[in-house]
């Protein structure tokens, strides 16, 4: 297994495509399979995670065919899945066995979801409380994969709040609401990405939101029928980030991102960018299959700016991108702070020890707390770093040795196909 190098770099020029959306594509080809007739998904992201889900829905008996990036699904039905003929594995992705989950304790057939060895070091317990509440029988133990899932236990109805802020949890209970006998409620303190929602509604099922006292009280009845309608996936803004704070970090950049999803849930990068002094402009805004998505032209330059800190509700709204937040900070007058984020230890890796350590080998100056960390102003030196096996690590810290004096060497590279094959290509073509 090769290293990758990375070098300084003065600024970032040219148009850069990040692949379709992953949390999207994940949800359209679930959805697409779960409905009546047939979807043609266009842009489905090339992640290795969308194909973890693509593979547990062919081996559930949906006809999946790819051509690149048009992903066409003929759907069975809510539950006309069929039972696979061995375990489920999930590779690497949270959000295939979480969902996934969800929609086969509602099916009539015993199954067993598994993962690769991060993803089963990964807490399920989140979301089998829930299904447990209605009705499902489903075990794991210690609260890790496998998870056995025995078939025919009808699912009853629930209003349910999770005691964490994730879209993930959400969904599942959202899914299994879907085949549950009358209506089922997630109630959400703190907002998440809502590509399940708007999902559901592009495919027919009325998804009834209210507020209260600044909570979301999200309903789906166990009656809904999703109808097959074609799909268009925007761009990965998370994907995008790294090309945005590279381009707002070097001075002279000027990088055009075409087709980003922009959806309120997902886009806070931009303010924090914008807020930090980067020109960030959204050109040829439109609204595509219930996500709003647009072009980002991005002009390089931070301004000095007072205390940084990301906490409470405004964690969820950038989850994936605090690896780079991390590094962005060092290159601000006051550093950054991120704190209530504790889910960080949760996810591919533990982004708090990893992020941590990768900036102290690079001589960043960081404190490290149980929920989150404080980076000072520093000036970053190249070192050999090791992203643990995590997509976005090894993401975040090529942007870093653009950033840091001498050359960086990033191990095991390969990691970046989990949600963005050829980063590191990308990159190389922008990089000045
Ligand atoms: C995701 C939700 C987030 C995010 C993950 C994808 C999703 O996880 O970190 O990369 O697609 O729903 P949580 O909702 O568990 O925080």
């Amino acid at each position: 297994m090769f290293n990758m190098k990375v070098r300084c770099a003065r600024s970032l020029q040219g148009t850069v495509r990040v692949p379709g959306d992953k949390s999207i594509s994940h949800r359209a080809a679930i959805l697409a399979a779960m409905a009546e007739g047939q979807t043609l998904i266009s842009n489905f992201s090339e992640a290795a995670d969308c194909q973890s889900t693509l593979s547990c829905l062919q081996a559930l008996g949906v006809r999946i065919s790819r051509s690149e990036n048009i992903v066409t699904i003929t759907g069975v039905g809510k539950r006309g899945f069929q039972k696979p003929d061995g375990p489920l594995d999930c590779g690497n992705s949270g959000t295939t066995a979480r969902l996934l989950t969800g929609v086969l304790a509602g099916q009539s057939f015993d199954s067993v979801i598994t993962g690769d060895a991060s993803l089963s070091a990964r807490p399920m317990g989140r979301i089998i409380k829930p299904l447990r509440k209605m009705g499902a029988q489903v075990e794991a133990d210690g609260g890790r994969l496998p998870i056995r899932i025995s078939g025919d236990k009808s699912l009853a109805s629930i209003e349910y709040r999770p005691d964490i802020a994730s879209a993930q949890v959400k969904s599942c209970v959202l899914l299994a609401g879907l085949l549950a006998d009358s209506r089922t409620a997630l109630i959400e303190d703190t907002a998440t990405r809502d590509h399940t929602e708007r999902m559901l509604e592009w495919l027919g099922v009325e998804v009834e939101t209210a507020t209260n006292y600044g909570s979301q009280r999200i309903s789906v009845s166990g009656d809904s029928v999703l109808v097959a309608r074609d799909i268009n996936i925007p761009g990965d803004i998370s994907s995008a980030a790294y090309f945005l704070a590279a381009g707002v970090c070097l001075p002279d950049s000027d990088v055009t991102i075409p087709n980003v999803g922009l959806n309120a849930t997902r886009s806070a990068i931009l303010e924090f960018l914008r807020m930090i002094g980067g020109s960030i402009d959204v050109l040829d805004q439109m609204d595509i299959s219930n996500e709003p998505r647009g072009t980002l032209r991005v002009l390089g330059g931070v301004k000095p700016s007072g205390e940084t800190v990301v906490r409470g509700p405004a964690v969820p709204q950038v989850i994936d991108e605090i690896p780079i937040l991390a590094v962005i900070g060092t290159q601000l007058t006051a550093g950054l702070e991120v704190r209530d984020a504790a889910e960080l230890r949760h996810k591919e890796t533990d982004r708090i020890a990893a992020v941590v350590e990768n900036l102290r080998r690079m001589n960043g100056i960081v404190d490290e707390f149980p929920d989150g960390f404080r980076v000072e102003r520093s000036d970053l030196k190249g070192a050999s770093l090791d992203p643990f096996g995590d997509h976005r690590i090894a993401m975040a810290f090529a942007i870093a040795g653009l950033l840091a004096e001498a050359e960086t060497e990033i191990a095991d590279p390969g990691c970046v196909d989990i949600s963005f094959p050829g980063f590191f290509d990308t990159l190389a073509d922008v990089v000045r």
